[in-house]
């Protein structure tokens, strides 16, 4: 991949920075491709096979017009194009044969979707303006793609926010009832401490002055009626119902703290804890899919937007729980140097192979079923760290699971 980046010619860059990649076996045609385009605000990236074209156009991004001989050893034109249009179906395609391919030139057209074809020797004005064209095209093709991507993203926002009051709401008026229960759990547990200690007392009297008859027939009530069990086993059932009601107000909390994620609130936050909240959340989802390891080193606080974060740590996780293979591996870490912290959210699943590595954290891009994801998880999270002063990196091997660490800077004025 180095040697076909080295090969990249630039003459002056047009605004867009948009390359023209030029395929020909031909040494000496590739050569004038690039001195005729160096008269042009155009970047030229070459290559001298279709497998090596091939692979210019998986590594690069701002690739606008694609140009192609016909005539290869490893690969016709039509079967490189055809391969081209499978990887960037967008981008123009034009076919620059000799004389005697004429034929084949316009199955290239038809079967690998060029847009034109030109001859060898070439007309300059004519290759020139066919260039012009082809990379005026793509630029209207994704002037239309960013408007709609744009109106999309604002979209999802706009739901995101929805989502948001919707939690509030319904947080709130969870916590109203739960506050309420919380409390007369709490009370009802003391009242049944004190009722456990009066009974005792009683008993004691009872064994002092009461008749053996009628503490006969005080024992036989009270193991009818089970009152020892109930003793022992009432305190369990309270403590029991506290817990729980804990963990709801818990879960209630966390809730809260993922709504107005669209509001500035910068404070001083605890990372893990934004981690911890982001996992009660999906730790139900992520439970039938994996075990969840934690490695956490005490980190300094940093000014962040919590709520943003925690969607940040939710997406991470989420897409962690989708990429594993039960019963899978999660593996939290949260660590710091001099000058950063770090939230690294690991799996054991199927890993992101190289040449995805960019391009799924552009919006919209998914691998998932269609309806399934939207492909907005990873380029939301990466924009918030970003906002944020940080990074959000990722290290992966294929077959070897995934690793996306939240950098941030430790101290982070507001942004
Ligand atoms: N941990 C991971 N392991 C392997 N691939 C991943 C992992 N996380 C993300 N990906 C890849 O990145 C793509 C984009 O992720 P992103 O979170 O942006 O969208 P999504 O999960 O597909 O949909 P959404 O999050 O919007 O529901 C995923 O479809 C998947 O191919
Ligand atoms: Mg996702």
């Amino acid at each position: 991949m180095s040697k076909a980046m080295s090969r990249e010619e630039s003459g002056q860059q047009s605004a867009e920075q948009l390359c023209i990649l030029c395929v020909d076996d031909e040494e000496n045609v590739l050569k004038s491709l690039k001195y005729l385009f160096h008269s042009e605000p155009f970047q030229v990236l070459t290559a001298s096979s279709g497998h090596e074209g091939l692979a210019i156009l998986q590594s690069r991004h701002n690739i606008g017009l694609i140009l192609s001989d016909q005539r290869m050893p490893d690969m016709s034109g039509t079967t490189f194009l055809q391969k081209a249009a499978m990887l960037a179906p967008d981008i123009p395609r034009m076919i620059l044969t000799a004389y005697m391919d004429v034929t084949a030139a316009i199955d290239a057209m038809n079967k690998g979707g060029a847009y034109r074809f030109m001859l060898k020797p070439w007309d300059e004005e004519e290759l020139l303006q066919g260039v012009r064209d082809g990379l005026q095209r793509y630029r209207l093709h994704r002037n239309n793609i960013r408007t709609t991507e744009e109106k999309l993203r604002i979209r999802s926002q706009e739901k995101l926010t929805s989502i948001g009051q919707l939690a509030a709401g319904v947080a709130h008026e969870i916590n109203n009832p739960l506050s309420y229960v919380v409390s007369n759990i709490r009370i009802f547990s003391k009242y049944f401490s004190r009722l456990q200690e009066y009974l005792s007392l009683q008993q004691e009297l009872l064994n002092r002055t009461a008749s053996p008859e009628q503490l006969l027939e005080l024992a036989a009530g009270e193991e009818r009626l089970d009152v020892s069990l109930i003793l022992e086993d009432g305190a369990e059932l309270i403590a029991e119902s506290l817990q729980g009601v804990e963990r709801v107000a818990r879960i209630v909390r966390d809730l809260k703290s993922f709504t107005r994620v669209d509001a500035p609130e910068y404070e001083l936050v605890d990372i893990t804890s934004c981690l911890e909240s982001a996992l009660t959340l999906v730790s139900n989802e992520l439970r039938a899919v994996a075990t969840v390891r934690k490695e956490y080193h005490d980190l300094p606080e940093v000014f962040c937007h919590p709520g943003q974060l925690n969607l940040v740590f939710m997406n991470l996780l989420i897409n962690a729980g989708h990429a594993v293979t039960p019963p899978g591996r999660i593996t939290l870490t949260c660590r710091h140097d001099d000058c950063f912290v770090y939230v690294a959210v690991s799996d054991d699943g199927s890993g992101v192979p190289p040449e995805l590595s960019e391009r799924i954290f552009e919006p919209f891009f998914t691998t998932r079923e269609v309806g399934k994801g939207t492909g907005l998880g990873l380029s939301i999270s990466s924009d918030i760290v970003v906002k944020h002063g940080g990074e959000l990196q990722l290290s992966s091997t294929v077959g070897n699971g995934a690793t996306f660490t939240v950098k941030l800077p430790r101290t982070q004025e507001t942004p």
